[in-house]
């Protein structure tokens, strides 16, 4: 008896280790000074999953960089909305910029779509995405990663940042959500 709601999901088996993401995110840190060595980009973290992974990166940057948050939501609970809100917006003007957003996690796309449709319309002097994960969904988004960490099944993930309904943010490795009534 765990003492949790009998349908409360808790993580289940682990998808990317701590080890791997260490491994990932230096290789990331790695590619990115090196295609971006002389330049001055902005880093734009999406709140609050993007956290975790935008402070490891940064530590892996040799270039000299600015950091930006949006804040943004289309999820609800385990499920994309499809809708996505604007809910903190960038503090400063990227108009001229290396703009380099970064990313927890492309879903089905729609966030990360979004937000660079939006981004385009200020001028940025050039923008790519950095995403840690990308799920192998049937239907390509079509949003081109320029710099990708691991592709993962397609199913609800925590942990490194990622939650479900705020929980889990805390865990060093990437799990699958498993809901203890299915056990
Ligand atoms: P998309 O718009 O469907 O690509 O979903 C992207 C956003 O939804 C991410 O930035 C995450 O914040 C959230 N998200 C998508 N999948 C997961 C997941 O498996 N766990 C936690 N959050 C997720
Ligand atoms: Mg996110």
């Amino acid at each position: 008896m765990s003492g949790k709601r009998p349908d409360h999901p808790s993580p289940g088996s682990i998808l990317v280790s701590a080890a791997e993401i260490e491994d990932i995110v230096a290789r990331l840190g790695q590619e990115i000074s090196g295609d971006y060595a002389g330049r001055h980009p902005v880093l734009v973290s999406l709140l609050k999953g993007g956290v975790v992974f935008l402070a490891d990166l940064i530590r892996h940057l040799t270039i000299p960089h600015h950091i930006e948050f949006m804040r943004v939501s289309s999820y609800e609970s385990t499920q994309s909305s499809g809708v996505v809100r604007i809910l903190s917006d960038l503090q400063t003007p990227i108009e001229g910029r290396d703009v380099l957003l970064v990313e927890d996690v492309v879903d089905t796309g729609t966030t990360l779509a979004y937000i660079v449709d939006m981004l385009r319309l200020r001028n940025p002097g050039s923008l790519e995405v950095c995403a840690l994960l990308r799920k192998r969904v049937p239907r390509d988004p079509g949003i081109p990663i320029r710099y990708l960490g691991s592709e993962i099944p397609n199913t609800f993930v925590v942990g490194y940042g990622l939650d479900h309904e705020e929980n889990y943010r805390n865990l060093p490795f990437i799990a699958a959500l498993a809901t203890e009534t299915s056990r």
